[in-house]
């Protein structure tokens, strides 16, 4: 009971404090300098799967139609420009709420760091071959319990909360399993 007592509080640390604590923004490196080690297809070139789903694309999306329609109503003239936006559709924003990070352009939207945590302290190869290592150097893991849901909440402004049905018929705003099967970047098992 303890521990689920303290589980509970530090997730609601976590997410009140939006990673400020773990993740330090002067620490990440961007999307290209994992893709170095990451993006052989033979290990599952999860920087080509990235690529190819909405994630990457989360700051384009800001500059379509539905995106303006949503600032508008809250009095935002340009999604791309607001932090109430870029908070969850880019990466350097959401640890800083500004975007001074060099290493992370704002066009990445929302990438590998901002689920598996900034990267400077994990991505030697002697650190990244050790989990312990890499969770020490502040690898978020794992992302599937940890990350998803400092974005995928109720404070997003197009939440809807049947946009999910689970296998008995109850409509939820996220489900985490349904929503990682469509965003997974495994290594093909040996
Ligand atoms: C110098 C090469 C290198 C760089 C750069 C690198 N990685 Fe890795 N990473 C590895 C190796 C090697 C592994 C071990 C497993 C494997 O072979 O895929 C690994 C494993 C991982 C894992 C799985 C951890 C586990 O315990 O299952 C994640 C997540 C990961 N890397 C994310 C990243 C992210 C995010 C970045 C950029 C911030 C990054 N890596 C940069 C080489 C690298
Ligand atoms: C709390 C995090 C969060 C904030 C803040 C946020 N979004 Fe999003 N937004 C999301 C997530 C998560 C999705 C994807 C939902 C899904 O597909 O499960 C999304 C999706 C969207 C979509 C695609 C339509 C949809 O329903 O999937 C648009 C357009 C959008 N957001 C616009 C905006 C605009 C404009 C702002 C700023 C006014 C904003 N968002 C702020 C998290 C956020
Ligand atoms: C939306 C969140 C998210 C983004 C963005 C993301 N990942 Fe992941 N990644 C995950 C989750 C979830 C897992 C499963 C393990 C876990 O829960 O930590 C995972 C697993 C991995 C693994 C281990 C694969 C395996 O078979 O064990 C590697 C390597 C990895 N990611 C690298 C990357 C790289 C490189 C990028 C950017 C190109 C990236 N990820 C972007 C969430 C993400
Ligand atoms: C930093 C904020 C953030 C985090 C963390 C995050 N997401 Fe997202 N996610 C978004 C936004 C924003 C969109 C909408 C992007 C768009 O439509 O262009 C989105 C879209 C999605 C979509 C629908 C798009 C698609 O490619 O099918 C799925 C599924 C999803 N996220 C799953 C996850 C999972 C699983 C995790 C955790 C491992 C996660 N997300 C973590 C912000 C985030």
């Amino acid at each position: 009971m303890k521990t689920l007592m303290l589980s509970i509080s530090l997730t609601f640390a976590f997410i009140a404090s939006g990673w400020s604590q773990s993740g330090d923004p002067a620490k990440l490196i961007g999307t290209k300098r994992c893709a170095m080690c990451h993006k052989k297809a033979d290990k599952g070139d999860q920087y080509g799967v990235w690529m190819s789903k909405n994630h990457a694309k989360a700051y384009e999306i800001l500059a379509g139609e539905e995106a303006k329609a949503v600032g508008a109503k809250l009095g935002i003239d340009d999604p791309r420009t607001s932090g109430q936006c870029l908070k969850c559709h880019s990466t350097a924003y959401f640890f800083t709420e500004t975007l001074q990070s060099e290493a992370v352009a704002v066009e990445d939207g929302v990438s590998c760091e901002s689920c598996h945590g900034p990267g400077a302290d994990y991505k030697k190869k002697s650190t990244m071959e050790s989990r312990e290592l890499s969770i020490a150097g502040g690898m978020i893991y794992p992302a599937k319990e940890k990350s998803c849901v400092l974005c995928h909440n109720d404070s997003g402004p197009t939440w809807d909360p049947n946009r999910y049905t689970l296998p008995d018929g109850t409509k939820t705003g996220f489900d985490v399993a349904q929503a990682y099967e469509k965003i997974k970047h495994e290594r093909p098992a040996e």
